[in-house]
């Protein structure tokens, strides 16, 4: 069942290794092995609990590819490092010592395969006194540097490196130069950077008129910037070169389970997760691709084994919560009190070619929003169930559900992941994305170059007698089949790629799946490099109007060291 992408991708970062390196467990081993550590859970809620049913439930759901955890979850269960989870945010407050602090914690998550994000917020900004020596400050921007350094020097968990995510607000007294950290694109590499939007600053900017920037110490006002200007700013860096994208977190903060708790600055590195200081949260992804079945000659997503899986899942991620080793006790406190899971799915573009909806049409909205809809109701079902079970999380009563007496576990249940790896893992699209390439060059170890194709199509090309290398590579080359006149109209509607979609339709898409995610979606809208900045400033302006919670874009060909290229993915 596991391709060979699948099992390299295991065997050089996953499977456990002797001394010399070679695996020690086959992929079924694991699967067994994070089963069995994560059923153990159940035993801590009842000494009566069937451990061994569970863990064949989860070993199942794993090895049939339907259910995969967050890598720390594959990579550490059952193992003396124990380290499941994927998301951190971490406070940074304005001293020396707090700043150092979260340096070294962010080094301990590292090591174990967690990411980390954070708001520099609270730091003074450049230039401004400091007390006990009388000297001046370095302001947000340089200490992120420090950051980026400590985790350049920190691989995690042996092979995955460290990833980030810096926050500054856009009333922050440094916000330009944080705003133009990454122009030199060799600089602050370990993170990926986004501007906190506040509703006073999108007002400002829809009124063109200038807004105030406040030192966080004083709390007073330092200066005033025109709004429209500096938004001008950041969609001609974002035009530039993706970054900085921007997250609305005032939003966020209206969509706080647990407003007493404290005020989310930040997400996760990936911008999925907006978390509290010192909480982490575990992910998961349903692969919608294997609950397709065929009846009538014809591909179906079967409703009733994706409510099994989705029950199964939050099963699963609850307890990984109580099985989890947290790295510092500050973090165990947090995550304890609210029991944040991140339950989302992979595979979507790949049911829609199996279903013949193309990713860019009204249908595969409608699709989006009743496959997220069923699956936070059924999640939540679940989370209810386990709350009778198990009691609800432990901030329940100052939470928003008290008073909308919906009975939940957890604080969470649904997250969009980009699901990088462990897409690969499944054979799936990953997250919510469309199809890169329909065909591609893989460049391979030795410098071989290896022509994939996208199997479904492969196999329906094979179907109608059309397939053949050279075809293929014609594909690899061009991107898009969308022009070509010797594919049959019917195929190039539904086998739609990322280069064919407007940034209009993937930012619709993301909220269609936004409307039912209580953390938030990864996406990347993609430009072609002819785009305007105007484009991009249109897609920021929209990403407002329709709710999400932030926004990333890539401009093709933008970025020097490009990840998946046209026609060729190393
Ligand atoms: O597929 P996988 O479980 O490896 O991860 P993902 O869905 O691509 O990313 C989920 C989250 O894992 C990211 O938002 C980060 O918080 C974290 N992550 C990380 O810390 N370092 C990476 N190299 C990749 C992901």
């Amino acid at each position: 069942m596991l391709s060979k992408n699948a099992v390299t991708v295991l065997e050089r970062r996953y499977l456990k290794k002797d001394a010399d390196g070679k695996p020690t467990e086959k992929p079924d081993d694991l699967f067994k092995r994070v089963a069995q550590a994560i059923a153990q859970a159940d035993k801590e809620y009842d000494l009566d609990a069937d451990v061994k049913q569970t863990q064949d439930i989860f070993y199942e759901m794993m090895s049939s590819l339907k259910f995969m955890p967050n890598s720390p979850t594959l990579m550490n269960a059952g193992r003396p490092l124990g380290q499941l989870s994927a998301c951190f945010v971490l406070p940074i407050a304005d001293s020396m010592e707090d700043i150092f602090d979260a340096v070294k914690n962010a080094a301990l998550i590292h090591k174990s395969g967690g990411g980390t994000g954070f708001s520099f917020s609270r730091l003074r900004g450049a230039g401004s006194s400091v007390n006990s020596t009388g000297g001046v400050a370095s302001g947000p921007v340089s200490f992120m540097k420090v950051f980026n350094s400590a985790t350049e020097a920190v691989k995690q968990g042996g092979t995955r490196r460290g990833a980030n995510m810096g926050i500054l607000r856009v009333d922050h007294p440094d916000i330009i130069d944080f705003i133009q950290c990454k122009k030199n694109t060799t600089e602050i590499t370990n993170f990926n950077i986004s501007v906190g939007i506040t509703e006073e600053f999108m007002k400002a900017v829809n009124e063109k008129r200038e807004y105030s920037l406040i030192d966080p110490h004083s709390k007073k006002e330092v200066k005033k910037l025109y709004a429209p200007e500096v938004f001008d700013l950041i969609v001609t860096m974002a035009w530039t070169n993706g970054e900085p994208g921007i997250v609305f977190l005032d939003r966020i903060n209206r969509d706080n389970p647990v407003p007493k708790l404290g005020e989310v600055e930040s997400t996760n590195p990936c911008g999925e997760q907006p978390l509290l200081p010192y909480e982490s949260c575990n992910l998961g992804s349903i692969n919608l691709d294997a609950l397709m079945v065929k009846k009538g000659g014809e591909y179906e997503l079967d409703y009733d084994e994706f409510r099994k899986t989705i029950k199964n899942a939050v099963h699963f991620l609850d307890n990984v919560i109580a099985v989890n080793n947290y790295p510092l006790q500050e973090i165990r406190d947090m995550t304890l009190s609210t029991r944040k899971i991140g339950l989302g799915l992979m595979g979507f573009a790949d049911i829609l070619y199996k279903l013949k909806i193309p990713y860019n049409s009204s249908e595969a909205i409608e699709l989006a929003e009743k496959v997220m809809k069923f699956l936070r109701d059924t999640a939540r079902e679940e989370s209810c169930e386990l709350a009778k079970q198990r009691g609800t999380f432990p901030t329940y009563d100052e939470s928003i559900f008290k008073s909308q007496g919906l009975v939940q576990r957890n604080a969470t249940v649904t997250t969009i992941a980009p699901t990088g790896t462990i897409s690969i893992i499944c054979g799936a699209s990953s997250g919510i994305e469309p199809i890169f390439g329909l065909s591609y060059i893989r460049n391979v170890m030795d410098n071989d170059e290896l022509l994939e194709t996208h199997p479904y199509f492969e196999q329906v090309m094979e179907e109608r007698g059309l397939y053949s290398k050279e075809l293929m590579s014609k594909i690899a080359k061009e991107g898009t089949i969308a022009h070509m006149e010797e594919i049959p109209q019917d195929i190039r509607d539904v086998f739609v790629t990322a280069h064919d979609i407007t940034p209009d339709s993937h930012v619709r898409m993301q909220a269609a799946f936004q409307k039912y995610t209580d953390n938030a979606v990864s996406k990347t809208v993609n430009f072609p490099r002819e785009a305007t900045k105007e484009d991009v400033r249109k897609v920021y302006e929209l990403a407002y109007d329709l709710g999400l919670k932030g926004v990333t874009i890539y401009r093709d060909g933008s970025r020097d060291a490009q990840v998946l290229n046209i026609g060729k993915v190393n």
